[in-house]
This record gives structure tokens, C-alpha cells and sequence, in this order.
């Protein structure tokens, strides 16, 4: 691959005395789209945080384009990577001053880049509305339009579409894949969802208990898997 844009080696996370991640290696390439599934508690949140640089790993490396690993990430780094969280936290004000406020951070206004972005959410006819009155579909494509207007190189997605109706989750799913193929954003998206895994991804891994169990192309993840808890996985079977 070309010179990734992540590079994770022996990476742990422990809190308190639970270790709840710990991959040995993983390669992040830059204009991928990197599926991550698994079940609850087995540690993908956390990973995306370690990606955004919001928690600094307990023990390993991560390191993101020419930085040295572990230092310090510059501000103007660490806004190359943005984040539509699991549950997105929204401010009380209008959709476009949500859409707006990290453009704002950032100390520019290019208030067409967010006109622009409202349409592509579906979002126009609300650009004045109250973003927390919206609906939860509605909430889901603010945080993706915040997450995108600011262009990043980096786009984390934390169960971006989950709770949504097939219409909204369709209308996530191509924005993003847009966005990935115009600009060449490296997105990262952690979903329950393994058809949404197999629709948008290039790439998927599973976790379990902390660990990357395998990490292959889509196709292979899915038709050939080589490990069983990864057949189980995409059999729909549960897996502890
Ligand atoms: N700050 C923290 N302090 C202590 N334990 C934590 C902390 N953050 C996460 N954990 C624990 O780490 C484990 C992994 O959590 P994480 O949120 O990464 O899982 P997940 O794979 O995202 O699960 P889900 O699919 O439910 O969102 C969980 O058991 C969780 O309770
Ligand atoms: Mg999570």
C-alpha cells in the first residue's frame, strides 16, 4: 500500500485494570474506507478515539502522516481528523450555526461551503431550524454535514446511520461514499450493521474483546473468511 496514513503497533488501552484494546498492527491507507465491526464493548469507540487523538494510547503507537508517533499532535493536525460521534452531541442554535461552528474554530466563514453542504444533507429548508429539535435522522446528517463542511482528510463514523430509516441511512451511506470518491477523504466507519459494512467499505475488520480478529478486502471478509468468528460474524450468529 501506499505510505499509510495511520500506523498502529502494539497499541493497548487499559482503564483501570481492564485492557479494552490491544492490536498489535494496523495499517490505516490514505483514501480508504475501513469498515470496523464487531459487538458491543469490544472496543471500536475507543479505537475512533485514539484516531481523533482524544485519548493518548496507554501503551504502543499510533502514528498519523509525518508526525512522530505519540508526540503532541499539532491543532492544525488534529483538524485534519474529524468525527460524527455515536451519540452527537448538538449546540442549541440554529442547523447552519451547527454546520458552521468548526468552520468558525477554524477561523474561516465561508458561509457557501455550508449552504453547499446543507443541500447535499437535505438539510436546506432547515437551515434556520433548532438543530435539537430535530429528528433523530434529521440530528444524524447535521453532525455529518458538521463533520464534513470543515473538509477533512479524515472522517471517523461512529454508527453513523444507526436508529434510522432505510431512506436516511441510504442517504447517509452515499454521502459519505461521495465524499470518498471526490476528494479522497480516508474514512473510517464503525457500524453494527454488517450489510452496511459490506455496501461501503473497501475494507472491514472485526473486533472482539479488545482485538482485530481479521481485517481483509470486503469481498474476502465476507464470502472467504479465514477466521470462524469472522463466518459466525457475517452469519449473523452471536459471538462472545
Ligand atoms: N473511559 C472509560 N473508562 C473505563 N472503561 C471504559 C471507558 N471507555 C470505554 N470503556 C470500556 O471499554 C470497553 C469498550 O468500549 P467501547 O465503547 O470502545 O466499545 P464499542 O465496541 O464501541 O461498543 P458499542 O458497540 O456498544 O458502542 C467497554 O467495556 C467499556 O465499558
Ligand atoms: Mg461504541
Amino acid at each position: 500500500m501506499t505510505s499509510p496514513i495511520y500506523q498502529i503497533s502494539n497499541l493497548k488501552q487499559i482503564y483501570g485494570e481492564r485492557t479494552v484494546l490491544d492490536i498489535d498492527r494496523l495499517d490505516i491507507a490514505p483514501g480508504e474506507i475501513l469498515g470496523l465491526v464487531g459487538p458491543s464493548g469490544a472496543g471500536k469507540s475507543t479505537l475512533l478515539r485514539l484516531l481523533n487523538f482524544l485519548e493518548s494510547p496507554t501503551t504502543g503507537q499510533i502514528a498519523f502522516q509525518n508526525q512522530p508517533p505519540n508526540g503532541s499532535v499539532p491543532i492544525a493536525v488534529r483538524r485534519q481528523v474529524t468525527t460524527v460521534f455515536q451519540r452527537p452531541v448538538l449546540l442549541r442554535a440554529s442547523v447552519r450555526a451547527n454546520v458552521a461552528y468548526g468552520l468558525g474554530l477554524r477561523g474561516e466563514r465561508a458561509s457557501s461551503r455550508v449552504d453547499e453542504m446543507l443541500a447535499r444533507v437535505g438539510l436546506d429548508k432547515l437551515a434556520n431550524a433548532p438543530a435539537t429539535k430535530l429528528s433523530g435522522g434529521e440530528m444524524q446528517r447535521v453532525a455529518l454535514a458538521r463533520a464534513l463542511v470543515v473538509e477533512p482528510k479524515v472522517l471517523l463514523l461512529d454508527e453513523p446511520s444507526a436508529n434510522l430509516d432505510p431512506y436516511n441511512v441510504g442517504l447517509i451511506e452515499e454521502i459519505v461514499a461521495q465524499n470518498n470518491r471526490e476528494r479522497g477523504t480516508t474514512v473510517v466507519v464503525v457500524t453494527h450493521n454488517v450489510f452496511q459494512a459490506k455496501r461501503l467499505a473497501q475494507r472491514v475488520g472485526l473486533m472482539l474483546g479488545g482485538r482485530l480478529i481479521e481485517i481483509a478486502e470486503t469481498k474476502q471478509f465476507f464470502d472467504s473468511p479465514t477466521d470462524p468468528r469472522t463466518a459466525a460474524f457475517v452469519r449473523g450468529e452471536m459471538v462472545y
